[in-house]
């Protein structure tokens, strides 16, 4: 490839904020684009449709892409990337065929079952099935953990302590609670233990085992409240040593890499495996197609190498021969979100205060931003901005994170004030 890269970068979240912000600080690039996310330093594809395959391979086309880089799954399920791919084009992302490893929970169970990868016992109900369902509950110890097959924003994932209430909540989810997502149930055994997220770079061959970062899913402090798609996030993870990460190897990564090179699927991009340490054990709960959100936004900020060269080693098949040298600072990112959040429903809202959060000496990577008319930030709803402080622990990086947090002016915001605390553990 070229030693200077032309990036299109594809999605709108903070995880594309984190993104582009590394692209943007390297030597080697030489225009990144995206879309639909705005980012400064970058330039907006403003009008292309990433529904019209053929006018984002065109646009790839004109303005030499090197890499299109797919952010979220949804435009892996779209077809854009089997599209992109169709048409020899050097895409970071994996085909639909192999994100349903993500957009099924069910297949994703099927997979690890087929390839011997441990995992927690699980049963898939639907409406035809759900008395045998609810016997499988009466057979199961409390929290009970209900899963929506299908895609539900972070939010279809149900922990449960009363077996009356799960299955009032089983009963409500096939009902259509998350839609067609949830057509399909997954009931599936409890696992104690701390839970991490483990990434890995794939290049349709090799792997490349990425540093790992602490996801809080809940919306309250001390871990209440609601799932959420992440409220915080930090990294490196201590309790995540080597010993534990060989084993997350070993077991998990290379046997899922074996299975996905005999499909015979091309897999160029990342892989999210979330992990529990089960007394030592690593047990997958799950895979997700993509860098996950707000983990990106803590752990490239520790990447020291040159974002380029990996995703150039990812694009080129070369990753056998890479490496990754990662800083050993910490990294901890609060979400701010905006009223109703994650229920919704989600609105339009002015946010101010990115520039004095970011003097705070905070990373600030907003998600899905635009101007509107006015020229005022808005944003959509949803999570608005991830505020991430560096600093040698967990404590400095956090005071640093929670004092850009507390500078974002946004009706309603709220961000949980325990990240990277001891009293979230
Ligand atoms: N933070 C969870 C996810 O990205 O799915």
């Amino acid at each position: 490839m070229n030693q200077q890269l032309n990036i299109l970068l594809i999605g709108q979240g903070g995880r594309e904020s984190a993104l582009a912000w590394k692209i943007l600080g390297s030597p080697r690039i030489g225009t990144l684009y995206t879309a639909p996310g705005y980012y400064p330093g970058a330039i907006q594809a403003t009008g292309l449709a990433l529904d019209d395959f053929e006018a984002v391979a065109e646009f790839v086309e004109r303005h030499a892409i090197d890499i299109t880089l797919v952010g979220p799954t949804e435009y892996m399920m779209s077809g854009l990337v089997d599209y992109l791919l169709e048409q020899d084009m050097t895409v970071i992302g994996p085909p639909s065929g192999t994100a349903v490893l993500e957009t099924s929970k069910e297949q994703a169970k099927d997979f690890m079952t087929e390839n011997i990868i441990p995992t927690p016992r699980c049963m898939s109900v639907t409406q035809d099935t759900v008395a045998e369902g609810l016997a499988f509950m009466d057979s199961r110890r409390p929290p009970y953990v209900l899963k929506a097959d299908g895609l539900s924003r972070g939010c279809g994932v149900w922990l449960i302590d009363n077996l009356a209430d799960a299955k009032d909540m089983l009963a409500d989810m096939l009902d259509g609670r998350f839609g067609e997502a949830s057509e399909t149930v997954l009931i599936e055994d409890f696992v104690e233990g701390r839970e991490c997220s483990v990434f890995a770079a794939l290049d349709g061959e090799n792997y490349l085992m990425l540093t790992p970062a602490q996801d809080y899913k809940r919306l309250f402090n001390g871990n209440r409240g609601p799932n959420t798609a992440g409220m915080g996030a930090y990294s490196p993870v201590g309790w995540a040593d080597p010993a534990f990460l060989e084993k997350v190897e070993r077991r998990i990564v290379i046997p899922t890499v074996n299975a996905l090179r005999e499909r015979g699927e091309l897999y160029r991009g990342f892989l999210y495996l979330g992990i529990k340490n089960d007394g030592g054990e690593p047990v997958l709960l799950e895979y997700n197609v993509r860098l996950g959100d707000p983990e990106a936004q803590v752990i490239l900020p520790r990447m020291e190498s040159d974002i380029l060269d990996l995703l150039e080693a990812m694009a080129e098949g070369t990753l056998g021969d890479y490496k990754t040298v990662w800083s050993p600072q910490t990294c901890v990112g609060v979400v701010v979100a905006g009223a109703g959040y994650p229920s919704g429903p989600m609105q339009t809202e002015a946010v101010d205060g990115l520039e004095e959060a970011e003097a705070t000496g905070c990373l600030v990577f907003p998600d899905d931003l635009t101007k509107d008319a006015t020229g005022r930030i808005v944003t959509s709803g949803g999570r608005v901005v991830t505020l991430v402080g560096v600093g040698g622990n967990l404590a400095t990086a956090a005071a640093t994170a929670f004092e850009g947090a507390e500078r974002i002016r946004l009706d309603n915001k709220h961000f949980r004030t325990d990240i990277g605390t001891p009293e979230s553990d």
